[in-house]
């Protein structure tokens, strides 16, 4: 509490005498004091002046001192309010007391050393009461403004979410749109290589899974790159992707191994592809850039696709890059993209394209990604035990998934466990022209192994 306040008081007697000396002891505790003959005069006062405590006598000609002080209490309400009296008028100042019109009363004739404490603690409450109300008025005042800060903040975020949500959805949409005609045109140009294309990027988007720290638009680009990381092959003659597809090893079995050192390899690629075949052959990663450089947000996706045949030892092309000169993203392509294609294309049993794979760890491959690809294959295979991986177009009613059903956009469309329905088949098929479903679905073997 400030105790410089200087108070103002007001004494009200229509004896002079009296209101001398009342000022007289008043004198030496600073207060501004006024007074006043009757009760007409003392309310003009109080209309006038901020006055903190009125003191009353009882008896008064024209009007009493209850009767003033209850008109003090309209004009000046928060004024503390204290009535003089003789014994005679102890009743009227009990009833005044009872009406809230007065705060106590002093009789007369007084101690001078009570007088001075009553009217001190009598201020000190009045102080108490406009901080009090002060600090209430202050709290409600921020809050107010707290308030009106708080729907200000949430209307302008929820604007502003809007906002980025159109941008979004219309970004995605072209965006999707653009995917879907690579897709489209790869799918015309060879429909293996969608298939191909389409298992690894789930196969890498697993694997970028376990990375754990990947922001969301490095999953989505690393993905799409996965989509389209072969794109550029469309610009490699006929004849020579043909070669490549039917390439045999010695013992009869389809065979391709992209890195050096292998005698498989050796006759994989010398019976095959001449050396200027080999030099076009490995143009497609820059073509498949420069095909997708430039459109609006495949940016990123397009420095993937041109990393996708870089070797961790720097023996990769076309730009030779080692280590994590290799855009991260790239690297796990290179990963998935060589698994399903020992696995899918050269017929080798999976135990024997991860061992090939395991092999070329820190030469061809980051050792890092190769761990995160057998978790990825150690899991699958124990998921493998009790469920069964089918397309869309397998999907039947009463089917349990086994897993979450989502768009390569990582849109959930159906959660594991959920026994499929009839409608759903129709509004996944609709789904999957809008935003395509990853294209392995998988479902439990029996009910009876749902979680
Ligand atoms: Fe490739």
């Amino acid at each position: 509490m400030d105790k410089k306040i200087t108070h103002t008081l007001l004494l009200v007697d229509d004896e002079e005498n009296i209101l001398n000396s009342l000022k007289r002891i008043l004198r030496n505790d600073g207060y501004r004091i006024f007074t006043a003959t009757n009760a007409k005069e003392g309310l003009n006062i109080l209309k006038q002046e901020p006055v903190s405590l009125v003191i009353s006598d009882q008896r008064m000609p024209n009007m009493t001192g209850s009767e003033f002080l209850a008109l003090a209490r309209e004009t000046a309400p928060d004024a503390v309010r204290i009535m003089l009296t003789g014994y005679a008028d102890i009743n009227a100042a009990m009833d005044a007391i009872n009406q809230g019109s007065v705060y106590r009363f002093i009789t007369k004739p007084w101690d001078d050393n009570d007088l001075l404490v009553t009217i001190r603690y009598a201020l000190m409450q009045y102080e108490l009461v406009l901080e009090n109300r002060r600090l209430t008025q202050l709290t409600q005042r921020q809050n107010a403004e707290l308030k009106d800060l708080n729907q200000g903040l949430e209307k302008r975020v929820e604007e502003r979410t809007e906002k980025i949500r159109k941008m979004n959805r219309k970004l995605k949409n072209s965006f999707f749109v653009t995917i879907r005609v690579f897709t489209g045109l790869l799918g015309l140009f060879d429909p293996d290589l969608v298939a191909h294309s389409k298992r690894v990027a789930a196969l890498s988007r697993e694997i970028a899974r376990r990375y754990g720290n990947l922001e969301n638009p490095e999953y989505e680009a690393i993905e799409l790159a996965s989509l389209l990381h072969d794109i550029g092959l469309m610009s490699v003659p006929n004849n020579l992707l043909k070669k490549r597809k039917n390439q045999k090893t010695d013992s009869g079995r389809k065979l391709y191994q992209p890195f050096g050192g292998d005698r498989q390899w050796q006759i994989a690629t010398q019976d095959q592809m001449t050396a200027s075949e080999r030099k076009l052959y490995q143009q497609h990663p820059v073509v498949g850039q420069m095909s997708l450089a430039g459109i609006e947000n495949l940016d990123q996706v397009s420095v993937l696709v041109r990393a996708h045949h870089e070797h961790f030892d720097g023996s990769g092309y076309p730009d030779g890059l080692k280590d994590e000169e290799i855009p991260l993203g790239a690297r796990i392509i290179s990963v998935a993209d060589t698994y399903d294609d020992l696995v899918y294309r050269c017929k080798m049993l999976e135990v024997d394209a991860l061992a090939t794979i395991k092999k070329k760890s820190w030469t061809a491959f980051d050792p890092e990604t190769v761990i995160h690809l057998v978790d990825v294959l150690q899991q699958e295979a124990a998921a493998k035990k009790k469920e069964n991986m089918i397309t869309l177009q397998e999907l039947k009613p009463g089917m349990v998934l086994s897993r979450d059903i989502e768009t390569y956009s990582g849109r959930l469309l159906v959660a594991k466990d959920t026994e499929i329905k009839e409608n759903y088949i129709a509004k996944l098929l609709s789904y999957n022209e809008i935003d395509p479903i990853v294209d392995r679905i998988y479902v439990y073997k029996s009910k009876e192994q749902r979680a």
